[in-house]
């Protein structure tokens, strides 16, 4: 019988915890490309404790990030899907589909701050297509994540 530390050690699944970073190591399939509509909303995900945003850009790029805005944690599920990512809602931030900040309106031009600025997600994303697939949606892609080096 499990004691009740090895059960948590088994069962949580959260970034930094034994199995969490163990899960991070493999592809986990999450949603079908096909759902997601290049320019439309973006699709809530849950994943290994982490709430996360799948979306797809009006250029067809797609993307999973997290759920929450790095500035004041306003959802990105609302945010608009804009020409480079998805812009914020609440004072317009806009993140590429790999979570990089974009643009900043509200910073001087000459700021170089949204450099500085990526969403925080542990786990992410590798998107992998059947050969030929890339920037159509067809039911053989998936969306998957995977240990990223410029996610820690
Ligand atoms: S909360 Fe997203 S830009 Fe401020």
């Amino acid at each position: 019988m499990l004691t009740a530390e090895e059960n948590a050690q088994l069962t949580r699944v959260g970034p930094g915890t034994l199995m969490g970073d163990l899960m991070r190591h493999y592809w986990i399939p999450v949603v079908q490309s096909s759902e997601l509509i290049a320019g439309g909303r973006p699709k809530r995900v849950r994943l290994l404790g982490e709430d996360l945003v799948a979306f797809r850009d009006p250029g067809g790029r797609a993307g999973l990030v997290s759920e929450f805005c790095a500035h004041r944690r306003a959802s990105l599920y609302f945010a608009r899907n804009e020409e480079r990512g998805l812009r914020c809602v609440y004072h317009g931030w806009q993140y590429g589909p790999g979570g990089r900040c974009v643009d900043m309106p509200n910073e001087r031009p000459e700021s170089n701050f949204q450099d500085k600025v990526t969403l925080t997600v542990q786990v992410l994303a590798g998107l992998q297509l059947p050969p030929g697939a890339r920037g159509r949606r067809g039911p053989g892609a998936h969306l998957v994540p995977a240990r990223h080096p410029g996610y820690a």
